[in-house]
């Protein structure tokens, strides 16, 4: 049995991650430590809850002594970091909490990792520590990291100081760099969750420019298949990239996902820009395809229309967001059982 933290897995892709893992394999004991953030939601993880190999934990990755302890508790000998303020806009707005939780809890997680001397610290960064790309080329693990928002330059912190930690102190790291993700529980302030849910609410559609902005999507469950890949099999102090080959303008997808719910395109508004906003992001995923065999199984057209339907389905799971009623599911689950 491999004893796991899994940090940020009451997020999108974490929870995603404990589910598909739990549903899949028994030899991995998963303690899953969030803050439960505005973007922390535990009925995403209903499918997960009362397993035995399965453990939440409400707590910040700053709180050195208590990550001190959920490690000795747990006999922690693994870490697969999800945890992070993930959305570009609010780190637009206001950068703090960006670097708290993206540097110094990255750093709290690897000088814990260091003492208890674990045998792999994952790492999960992003695309866009590697800034953005003109109308041709890819990011390539070699592509230098040039980020361009306060998220990504945190990313950009987090990914060096793991990489420090491998070369001075011989730590078992290893970094993956994915693009886009979409699927269900994605918290609907990113694009495609709030253009769906703004369309079946007869919501205008915010398009940020000129909607020309290009992003490579992967449906979640591939990106959460190679994290699963790299963690058995990824070499030690290496950076896989992980992408499905699968560029997009913003514009096109709001227009599908218009078309797939019978709405019109009236719908779309044109708004202010976002500063610094990266034009296009495009990933070359050769190397964790060629060296561990990884591909992506989904197919966009088939997922995203897999993904809408989801979101259609499950009304009652982002309407207790939008009411706020999420939040107190927590306080259902656990507190109250006290
Ligand atoms: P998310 O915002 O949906 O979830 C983040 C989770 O981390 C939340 O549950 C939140 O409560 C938790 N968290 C935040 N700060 C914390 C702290 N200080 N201590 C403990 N928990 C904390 O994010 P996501 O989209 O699931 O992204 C997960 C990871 O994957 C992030 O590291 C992100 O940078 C990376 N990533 C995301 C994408 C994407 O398209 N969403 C793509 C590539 C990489
Ligand atoms: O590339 C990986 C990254 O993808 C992750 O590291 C981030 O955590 C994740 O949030 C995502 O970042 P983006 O900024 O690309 O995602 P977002 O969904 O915020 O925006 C996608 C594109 O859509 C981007 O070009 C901005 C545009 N957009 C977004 C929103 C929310 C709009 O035009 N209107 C909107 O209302």
């Amino acid at each position: 049995m491999k004893n796991i933290l899994v940090t940020g897995g009451a997020g999108f892709i974490g929870s995603n991650f404990i589910n598909y893992i739990l549903d899949t394999r028994d030899d991995y004991f998963i303690v899953n430590l969030d803050k439960l953030t505005y973007a922390g939601n535990l009925e995403n993880l209903k499918p997960s809850e009362g397993k035995k190999n399965y453990q939440f934990v409400k707590g910040d990755i700053t709180n050195n002594e208590f990550v001190n302890y959920i490690f000795e508790k747990f006999n922690i000998k693994y870490v697969i970091n999800f945890a992070a303020e993930s959305h570009v806009d609010r780190s637009i707005l206001g950068s703090e909490i960006f670097y708290r939780s993206n540097v110094i809890g990255t750093n709290v997680l690897l000088e814990t990792s260091r003492r208890f001397e674990i045998e792999k610290f994952f790492q999960i960064s992003t695309d866009e520590v590697y800034g953005s790309l003109g109308s041709t080329g890819l990011f390539t693990e070699t592509t230098p990291l040039s980020p361009n928002s306060p998220y990504s330059s945190s990313k950009a912190a987090a990914d060096m100081m793991v990489m420090a930690f491998y070369h001075t102190y011989g730590m078992p790291v290893v970094i993956t760099r994915c693009s886009n993700n979409y699927g269900p529980y994605q918290f609907p302030e990113k694009l495609i969750p709030l253009m769906i849910i703004n369309s079946l609410n007869g919501k205008k559609l915010p398009v940020y420019g000129d909607g020309m902005n290009v992003r490579d999507w992967i449906y979640v469950i591939d990106h959460n298949k190679a994290v699963e890949l790299v963690f058995e099999k990824g070499r030690v102090g290496e950076v896989y990239n992980v992408g499905a080959s699968n560029e997009m303008p913003n514009l096109q997808i709001i227009k599908l996902i218009l078309k797939k719910l019978g709405k019109s395109e009236d719908l779309i508004e044109f708004v202010k820009d976002r500063p610094g906003h990266d034009r296009r992001y495009a990933i070359d995923s050769s190397k964790i395809q060629n060296e561990l065999g990884w591909k992506p199984g989904f197919i966009f057209e088939e997922a995203i229309e897999y993904t809408v339907d989801w979101y259609l389905k499950n009304k009652s799971w982002w309407e207790r967001i939008i009411s706020g009623e999420y939040q107190k599911y927590y306080y259902d689950l656990y507190q109250n059982r006290k």
